[in-house]
C-alpha cells in the first residue's frame, strides 16, 4: 500500500500548496526544508520557469532531497547548505513565497526576531510568508514552542512589520504522516505603515 508520504508527493502536496496561493513561475524559499515534503510538490507547482531555494543545516536530508528531485527530474530545486546561521543567502525582495514548516521550535526568541526579519528583507513586496508553526503548548508541545499558543505566534510575527491575511486549518504532512495544522499566511507591511 502507498504511504502517506508518497501520496502527498504524488498529488495532494501540490494542491496544498496551490490552496495556499503559490502560483506557477514563482520563486519559493523553503527554509528548513528537510527531505522535502513541501519543496517537492512546490517544485512541482512552480514548473520550469519558477524556482525553489531549499535550505536545511542537516547534510543528509538535503541530499535526500536532491536525490529525489533528481530522480522526479525537477531541475528547478537549488539548495543552499548552511550550518545553521539565520543570514539567507538570497537578494532582497527576490522571492515570491517563503515557506517556514515545522521549523519555529528550533529557534528561540531572539533567533525566530533574526529569520522574520531576513524574511522580510528577502521578499517581494507582493509576496507572503507561509508558516505552519507545530509543537505549540496545545499541539505536541517541543523545546522553544512549549508553553506557546498560536496567538502568541501570530503576535510576534505582526511585530515584525507583517499582517495575518489569513490562517488556515487544514490537512497536511507531518514527517511520515498526514496530520491537521494552522497555516498562517502572513504579508509585508508597506514601509512607513
Ligand atoms: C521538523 S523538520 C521540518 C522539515 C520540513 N519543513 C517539513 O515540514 O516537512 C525541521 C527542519 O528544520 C531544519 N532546521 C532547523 N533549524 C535550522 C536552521 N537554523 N537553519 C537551517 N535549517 C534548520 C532541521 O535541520 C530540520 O530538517
Amino acid at each position: 500500500m502507498e504511504n502517506d508520504v508518497k501520496k502527498w508527493l504524488r498529488r495532494e502536496g501540490e494542491t496544498f500548496l496551490k490552496d495556499i496561493g503559490i502560483r506557477k513561475g514563482q520563486t519559493i524559499l523553503d527554509f528548513g526544508c528537510g527531505v522535502g515534503n513541501y519543496t517537492i510538490p512546490a517544485a512541482k507547482l512552480v514548473g520550469k520557469k519558477g524556482k525553489v531555494y531549499a535550505i536545511d543545516k542537516d547534510m543528509g536530508a538535503l541530499q535526500q532531497l536532491m536525490q529525489t528531485a533528481e530522480s522526479e527530474g525537477f531541475k528547478n530545486v537549488m539548495p543552499i547548505k548552511t550550518s545553521g546561521g539565520l543570514k539567507i543567502n538570497l537578494e532582497n525582495e527576490s522571492v515570491d513565497v517563503v515557506l517556514l514548516y515545522d521549523v519555529l521550535h528550533y529557534m528561540d526568541v531572539k533567533e525566530r526576531k533574526k529569520i522574520y526579519d531576513e524574511v522580510y528583507r528577502i521578499l517581494k513586496s507582493d509576496g507572503f510568508f507561509s508558516v505552519y508553526p507545530k509543537h505549540l503548548e496545545s499541539n505536541g508541545a517541543l523545546w522553544n514552542l512549549s508553553g506557546m499558543e498560536l496567538e502568541a505566534i501570530i503576535k510576534e510575527i505582526k511585530r515584525e512589520k507583517f499582517y495575518i491575511e489569513r490562517q488556515f486549518f487544514k490537512r497536511l504532512i507531518h514527517d511520515d504522516n498526514y496530520d491537521r495544522g494552522y497555516i498562517l499566511k502572513f504579508k509585508k507591511e508597506r514601509e512607513g505603515n
